[in-house]
């Protein structure tokens, strides 16, 4: 199956817009009706608003009893296989949607972000026990791979009309205690995440599985490890655009390169660079409705596919020019499963524009590349706490209750004295 680097065709205005941040949210919504055509009920639903409220939500759990919102924020500058994408990201942490657009801006001036995505090819497992030889069946198996395929895609019409559904099975035997026998059916879910279809054809091919190889099915469940449908960014950028205060950007180069071979060394170090990545992949997952806790599943297994944990990403330097790649899972839709279930989702799609899941899958890593950088850069400079704090500062005036007409004001006075405490942000807000 051969990876695609896709072109979206729809119109799509840009992803520069300088200055948004330092307009309040009322303004940028403002611009975002100018520039995405929102309407007055989509904004209103970004507000909150609406009909996305804990109805919606009692008919998403068992035992609900609310909701709990996390803040919306735009990745702006994003530019992937020469497309603009303003890019939903939905993240409590305050650093992140900030790293990510000023990383953004920097690839952006070194031509964007290239990146694929190969076809939407979801795993299902069949574990089968109780197979006396399980190297014997392989032949009835590959023998009865038509129907089982006919068998599982009889669930789905649909999906094979939509030119998609299982496709092909691996055998594969595990020299477990038993040993037992399981048998992949691989199945193209088009622009869905596919983790339904996957279970449900899993379920239905089980039992002519059964009868095939005299043994008995137990588990039968999507893979996580979605390695069939990778997901890859790179990107190069000229070194003098990395300057920071106090780093030349030939040293912030450096020390980009010597962070992931620190990571490439370390698995402690690597779990934290990973982190950083899952910071932006994360934040645009739950912003499109897709099941972030599968892609953390994904990305961390194939961290340790070559059997040591191990850097997602990969930097280094020629040429002037800084290099970076990103390759991981990204089982993700943009139909299907909880992708339109809030009302909000549908807003947000309509400013990232993504029309297919490959795509969403492509800016997706694009993100992750630009979030790893955005951190590298800081850890190879000042260090992480300066900016990240000063964002976290209003939060901790939120949280130490501050009323929010002194928030900005008493952040920007923790930010000065250097003291990042709920009792400093409590000390301030009384003294005046
Ligand atoms: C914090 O959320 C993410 C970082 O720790 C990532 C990293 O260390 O690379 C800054």
């Amino acid at each position: 199956m051969t990876a695609i680097a896709q072109t979206a065709s729809l119109e799509r205005p840009s992803s520069r817009m300088p200055g948004f941040y330092q307009l309040d949210v009322v303004s940028r919504h403002r611009e975002l009706a100018r520039r995405f055509g929102l309407t007055d009920e989509d904004l209103d639903l970004l507000r909150g608003g609406g009909t996305d409220g804990v109805s919606i939500a009692d008919k998403m759990v068992e035992n609900c009893v609310g909701v709990l919102r996390l803040p919306i924020g735009l990745g702006l500058n994003f530019q992937v296989n020469g497309q603009d994408y303003v890019v939903p990201m939905a993240v409590e942490e305050p650093s992140v949607v900030a790293a990510a657009s000023n990383i953004a801006r920097v690839v952006r001036a070194s031509g964007g972000f290239q990146a694929e995505a190969d076809p939407s090819v979801m795993i299902a497992q069949v574990q089968i026990l109780g197979v006396n030889d399980p190297d014997g069946v392989h032949a009835a198996l590959v023998n009865a791979t038509p129907e089982i395929l006919d068998t599982a895609n009889a669930r789905h019409p649909n999906m094979v009309a939509r030119g998609g559904g299982a496709n092909g099975i691996e055998i594969r035997v595990l020299d477990s205690v038993p040993r037992m026998l399981v048998v992949h059916l691989l199945i193209d879910c088009r622009d869905a995440m596919g983790a339904n279809i996957a279970n449900d054809m899993a379920e239905s091919v089980a039992p002519l599985i059964e009868e095939v190889t005299g043994g008995r099915a137990r588990l039968r469940i999507l893979s996580n490890l979605a390695d069939r449908r990778l997901a890859r960014a790179h990107c190069t950028i000229r070194e003098a655009l990395l300057e920071r205060p106090g780093h030349g950007g030939p040293d912030v180069a450096r020390g980009v390169v010597e962070a992931y071979r620190f990571a490439a060394a370390d698995p402690y170090r690597a779990a934290t660079h990973n982190k950083g990545v899952m910071n932006g992949i994360d934040a645009v997952g739950i912003a499109t409705g897709n099941d972030w806790r599968g892609l953390e599943a994904g990305a961390h297994a194939y961290a340790a596919r070559n059997g040591r944990y191990e850097p997602l990403t990969r930097w280094w330097r020629s040429d002037g020019h800084l290099h970076g790649e990103i390759e991981l899972p990204m089982a993700v839709g943009t139909v299907g499963g909880s992708t339109r279930v809030q009302p909000v989702l549908g807003v947000l799609q309509k400013l990232l524009r993504a029309q297919s899941a490959q795509e969403l899958a492509m800016v997706m890593a694009a993100v992750g590349l630009a979030q790893n950088l955005g951190a590298l850069c800081a850890l190879a400079s000042e260090g992480i706490q300066r900016g990240h704090m000063s964002l976290h500062a209003r939060s901790v005036a939120l949280a130490a209750g501050v009323s929010e007409d002194r928030i900005d004001d008493v952040a920007a006075k923790l930010v000065r004295i250097g003291d990042f405490s709920p009792s400093a942000a409590r000390r301030i807000a009384e003294s005046v």
